[in-house]
């Protein structure tokens, strides 16, 4: 067997794990968060939240990966050797499922906006008729399911020649083809007028709008950004060739996905403020005010397209992880194969998929979970309930579970970790993240003001 597919290369390693971090969280949730919260102290928070729980948690998931080259259906189970433990990657698979299905919604609204951006539909110069459009879109039920289905189906074509391999082919090519747009699209907007206005509106440090719930969005912002606790990249951990240091791959990631967040919001907000517009939050932003910007533009329409593309390049990288952490399971737990495990985890996908895309079409709004039309719910349970339990686990996993000195032995004597740093981490991720998860848990109970 050709060994070279059952590992990345190491530069396919860090592709895959900054493009699984890279998605649609840098364009529509970072920069909108950072402008709102406070600008650098918000970044500020956001990294100490990444440094001090969400990098530490992907630390557990690098070493179980990685020391059994096993995928998360069976390295949690071989570490500690409990059965018990099975109850983490079927956690992980759940959580991306249901990311998947409201996620790969908007991917379908993005793709629908980048259709229509071609065709001059998109061509609004207020923000009623922008409104308008937007309801449209995400009203017409047949629109909506079928554009949903496209980038899943399309992700799992390519995913289904293996998962290295698939990965690889998606990086590739979607990774270059965002920095590309990106930086066209930023020559263009920093050479706006509203440019010093966007720049103060992202970086003017407001130490006062740091408050309690700052903090948790901020966490919470720093799970979704990083992948981190939903089990996605462990499974890319399992085919990290030999050598690459966990820390080096993950700071990277870090440093990678925060400069793609702050160049998405210095090509989005001096668009913003030079033709007067709201920097409100959310994919609203996307979808009902860039829409009037473009269409005033010179060349907008050209850029629109351009634009919208950038988005879709930017979410398949995400959307592959996220799908993948199902697909591996299926392969490994049952006689299907690749290619069946593939097709059955897309047909629940995309069933699932269909019903958060018909939540917001008059076929399904009338239903409600706790008050939240389907796609609201499946947003709050993930990231709100799920992600806080899973990496409430991964940490009494790491606690009770792992030899702490056998773990630093592997990563420094196999993947070249820096011992001093290593250290560091492993003490943070005894004493400090502990604590922090388990404030956030009870927060998030409303146990905590
Ligand atoms: N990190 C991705 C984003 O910012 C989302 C994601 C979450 C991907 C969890 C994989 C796992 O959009």
């Amino acid at each position: 067997m050709d060994k070279s597919k059952l590992s990345f290369s190491g530069l396919g390693a860090i592709l895959a794990i900054i493009s699984s971090a890279v998605g649609l969280g840098n364009i529509w949730k970072f920069p909108t968060m950072t402008g709102q919260n406070g600008g650098f102290g918000f970044i500020l928070v956001y990294v100490i939240s990444c440094v001090f729980v969400a990098i530490p948690v992907l630390l557990v998931e690098f070493y179980v990966s990685n020391k059994t080259k096993k995928i998360p259906a069976e390295s949690f189970v071989e570490i500690s050797g409990k059965k018990y433990w099975q109850i983490l990657p079927v956690l992980g698979v759940l959580a991306c499922t249901l990311v998947v299905a409201f996620y790969s919604d908007v991917i379908g609204w993005v793709l629908s906006y980048f259709v229509n951006s071609m065709t001059g539909s998109l061509n609004v110069d207020n923000i009623e008729a922008a409104g308008n459009v937007f309801v449209n879109t995400i009203s017409n039920p047949v629109g909506v399911v079928i554009y949903q289905i496209i980038p899943v189906v399309a992700v799992a074509t390519i995913l289904s020649v293996g998962a290295v391999k698939g990965v690889e082919k998606i990086v590739k090519i979607s990774l270059p083809l965002l920095l590309g747009i990106l930086i066209l699209l930023l020559i263009k907007s920093l050479t706006m007028s509203g440019a010093g206005e966007a720049i103060a509106f992202l970086f003017k440090p407001d130490f006062s709008k740091i408050t309690g719930k700052l903090l948790l969005d901020a966490l919470g912002l720093s799970f979704f950004k990083l992948s981190s606790g939903f089990l996605a990249l462990a499974t890319y951990f399992a085919f990290f060739p030999k050598g690459v240091s966990p820390l080096n791959a993950l700071s990277k990631m870090l440093v990678a996905d925060l400069i793609i967040s702050v160049l998405a919001g210095l090509v989005i907000f001096p668009i913003v403020f030079t033709y007067g517009l709201e920097p409100s939050a959310g994919p609203s932003l996307i979808f009902m005010t860039l829409p009037i910007a473009f269409s005033q533009m010179p060349f907008g329409s050209v850029l629109m397209p351009v634009f919208f593309l950038l988005i879709l390049a930017a979410s398949f990288g995400a959307l592959a992880s996220l799908t993948e952490t199902g697909n591996s399971y299926l392969e490994k737990t049952t006689k299907l194969g690749r290619k069946k495990s593939v097709l059955v985890n897309t047909s629940v996908l995309v069933v699932l998929g269909v019903f958060a895309s018909l939540s917001t079409t008059p076929v399904l709004d009338g239903v409600t979970i706790c008050g939240k039309n389907i796609f609201d719910a499946l947003d709050y349970l993930t990231s709100n309930i799920m992600l806080p339990i899973m990496g409430l686990l991964l940490i009494t996993f790491f606690l009770k579970e792992v030899n702490k000195e056998e773990a630093k032995k592997y990563m420094v004597n196999q993947c070249n970790a820096n011992e001093k740093m290593l250290n560091i981490l492993i003490m943070i991720l005894t004493y400090i993240t502990p604590l922090i998860m388990v404030l956030i848990a009870l927060a998030q109970l409303g146990l905590l003001k």
